[in-house]
């Protein structure tokens, strides 16, 4: 099993990426810790911990920074609702965070492992940034950064920048200078990375309340991307679970070697991430740049996968 740590923002493609990790059984997965972003940090450390609940799964939950480096906190409530996860059928929690923080539980399970280990982060940066600046001599036990983030070609919280590294740019640079290996899944794969109303029908049957919730899920964040992303045909984006799926069947997606740097002091461009798609700077590659999927084959590992759970 791939050993991961998983740094997220629930978030409703939060949450079915976290079922995706679980259900897939590819995982070892050591621990969860929460991040700011789509909500505050109370509310997406809750979200993390509904939605562990109701797949009844047991690993450390780690709480993480509050606010970003330097900046104050946005949050994407336009998308994921007041609650950060709004949806009528998620349990309350009844399991409780670690009294670790997010950072000093990543730095006790890279210490633990014998074996390199791979961050998965699908919400701003911050935790890992500063994970980094405080341990850096653990830096060398992580294999892998699999992120959901920024982008090639566009953005949506502004027009060049995607959210994740929009809130934390700072963080951002920190991460893709850390010559650690990392692959992005940015706006460019994610939004071909689509689910439709025929697909949410087909999680709904499947029966099982994980299955259920799926369904509910992806109804509430399909009303903005049929309202607000148009040219998706109906479709809405599955950013997050990308960053796991990419590391289950790497094949099944597109990508290239990129030199990638992230803008922090751009008058319009702040947040984005500047891949040299072509190669024109001739600086050597350092991030894996997904940009295709076979959207089919990502449907099915997430049914199948969701089906195995409770
Ligand atoms: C990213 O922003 C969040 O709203 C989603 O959870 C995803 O991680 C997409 O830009
Ligand atoms: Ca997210």
């Amino acid at each position: 099993k791939i050993p991961v740590i998983i740094d997220c923002d629930p978030g409703h493609d939060d949450a079915l990426m976290l079922m995706l990790a679980f259900g897939s059984g590819k995982f070892d997965i050591k621990a969860i810790t929460t991040s700011a972003g789509n909500q505050t940090q109370e509310k997406t450390l809750n979200n993390a911990l509904k939605i562990l609940t109701l797949i009844g799964a047991n690993v450390p939950v780690y709480k993480g920074a509050e606010k970003p480096m330097f900046r104050d906190l946005i949050i994407a409530d336009h998308v994921h609702g007041e609650t950060g996860l709004d949806c009528p059928s998620l349990p309350q929690p009844t399991i409780k965070p670690d009294f670790l923080s997010a950072v000093e539980g990543i730095a006790k399970v890279l210490t633990e492992s014998d074996e390199k280990v791979i961050l998965v982060p699908t919400g701003p940066l911050t935790n890992i940034a500063t994970f980094l600046l405080a341990y850096p001599h653990l830096k060398d036990k992580i294999g892998r950064i699999s992120l959901m983030g920024g982008g090639i070609f566009r953005g949506n919280i502004t027009p060049l920048a995607e959210f994740n590294i929009f809130v934390d740019p700072e963080a951002a640079h920190l991460v893709f200078k850390s010559g650690i290996p990392i692959t992005m899944c940015g706006l460019d794969v994610t939004h071909k990375a689509l689910v439709f109303q025929k697909d949410i029908d087909l999680f709904r049957s499947l029966g099982n309340k994980s299955g259920l919730a799926a369904a509910d899920l992806m109804d509430f964040f399909s009303i903005f991307y049929r309202t607000t992303c148009t040219e998706l045909n109906g479709g809405a984006a599955l950013h997050d679970p990308c960053a796991i799926a990419w590391l289950i069947e790497p094949d099944m997606f597109v990508s290239k070697p990129c030199f990638v740097d992230v803008e922090i002091n751009g008058t319009l461009t702040s947040g984005t991430t500047v891949v040299d798609f072509y190669g024109v700077t001739g600086k050597k590659p350092n991030v894996e740049v997904v940009f295709d999927i076979n959207r089919e084959r990502y449907i099915e590992i997430l049914y199948n996968s969701i089906k195995n759970l409770p």
